[in-house]
């Protein structure tokens, strides 16, 4: 592995009740809260009302910005930034799913600075201090409620980003009770299942030697969402199931599973590349995109990754096979599991046909000429990798 130093300061607050934590949290960093939200699922299921509850209880001002668009756009950080300066606001709560998180964290930074946040979020000008901020999660799916990161789109260049600015863009604290997820549809619980099994996945595929316990930290969060997922998909409100799968959401993508060592990431460079043009769910474009980037890149130096994790995660037996075929038969078996529970397979699923694979190619390489880390690809295989995918 390579040498490595881990710091994870979000304070992570689990299980049923938490929120009874909340107005002790909130209050070390002052009165003035801005509270952000997405388009009303918090005032449908009453956590909207219990979190204003626990707020006045420190006697809190509260400021709303509501209207995160899954998504997050640069306008709407836009409109956050100026509340906070306007209002002097002093901390900021995201209760939501990773949208309403990732959109909270360039508001926290854009409070703080007279730059415009899109060249904060295209890496032209760096980030050097943020407002505090904290999350009630509501949607297991990004992780975001413990790393330092946020994807914000800006839907007048086509262009979706991931940025971060620790330790600044970490979240003070974090409060995670599943009871808050039982209201997320089917269709969203399938996308954040992918999602948590895309970053799992994003970390596997690396080309660091002896990384053995990472692997099986890997491995073992893989076969728990893959053993937990389908009794959840028909039983939404069963408290053990969605702890369990909001579990693996957090550690899927806090740094934990990658510690020596960093993922590919292509499969997020291609399915932002999608969502930035057709503005589908992360977590469906990522169910399209990552199977087909396996075969792109396996190879013969690289087939070890995936015979591991076919045979481990996927019980691939390997009897009178060559290892290409067992390396093969594991992304079936992926591409299986996730139809079986109901998640996309074909970009033709969202309506995306062939005429705008060249666009999609070009935003993969608006920030940089190649990407992933696990193999460097260019425009020309996300064309490849797109066609396959329509
Ligand atoms: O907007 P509301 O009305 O709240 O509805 C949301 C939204 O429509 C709904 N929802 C959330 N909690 C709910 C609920 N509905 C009923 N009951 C609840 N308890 O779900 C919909 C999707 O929400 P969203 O926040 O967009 O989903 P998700 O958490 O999957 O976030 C997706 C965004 O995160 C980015 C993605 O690119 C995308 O923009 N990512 C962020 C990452 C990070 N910061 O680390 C990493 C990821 O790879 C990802 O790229
Ligand atoms: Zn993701």
């Amino acid at each position: 592995m390579n040498n490595f130093t881990y710091f994870n300061p979000t304070k992570l607050i689990f299980g049923k009740g938490q929120l009874d934590a909340l107005p002790e949290e909130v209050k070390q960093y002052g009165t003035k809260v801005l509270m952000i939200y997405g388009g009303g699922s918090i005032k449908r299921n009453g956590i909207y009302d219990n979190v204003k509850a626990k707020l006045k209880e420190i006697d809190a001002e509260i400021f709303e910005l509501s209207g995160v668009e899954p998504n997050p756009r640069i306008s709407t950080v836009r409109k956050g930034v100026e509340i906070c300066k306007t209002e002097g606001i002093d901390f900021l709560l995201a209760v939501g799913g990773g949208s309403t998180i990732d959109c909270t964290k360039a508001i926290a930074v854009g409070a703080k600075t007279d730059v415009d946040m899109w060249d904060i979020v295209t890496k032209k000008v760096t980030a050097t201090e943020a407002l505090p901020f904290g999350t009630v999660l509501t949607l297991s799916a990004t992780g975001s409620e413990m790393n330092s990161g946020s994807v914000i789109t800006n839907w007048e260049t086509n262009e979706k980003h991931g940025w971060g600015a620790a330790p600044y863009t970490y979240p003070k604290f974090s409060i995670l009770d599943p009871v808050h997820t039982f209201t997320v549809p089917k269709d969203q619980t399938i996308y954040g299942i992918v999602d948590m099994m895309s970053h799992v996945l994003e970390h596997y595929f690396h080309q660091t030697s002896n990384t053995p316990v990472q692997d099986r930290f890997c491995e073992s969060v893989l076969i728990t969402v893959m053993e937990t997922a389908p009794k959840l998909l028909d039983d939404l409100e069963n408290y053990e199931l969605r702890e369990t799968i909001m579990l693996c959401g957090t550690l899927a993508l806090n740094n934990m599973l990658n510690m020596g060592y960093q993922g590919d990431w292509a499969t997020h460079n291609l399915e932002h590349a999608v969502s930035a043009v057709h503005d589908i769910p992360h977590g469906g474009g990522l169910a399209i995109l990552f199977p087909n980037w396996m075969k792109h890149v396996l190879d013969d130096q690289n087939v070890s990754r995936f015979t591991q994790l076919a045979v481990r995660v996927f019980g691939v037996k390997t009897e009178g096979k060559t290892d290409r075929e067992v390396a093969l038969e594991g992304i079936e078996k992926l591409r299986e599991f996730w139809n079986s529970i109901g998640a996309p397979s074909k970009l033709a699923d969202y309506g995306i046909d062939e005429s705008s694979v060249e666009l999609m190619a070009e935003k993969t390489v608006v920030a940089r000429p190649e990407y992933g880390n696990f193999k460097k690809l260019n425009k020309a295989d996300s064309v490849e990798i797109f066609r396959a995918s329509l």
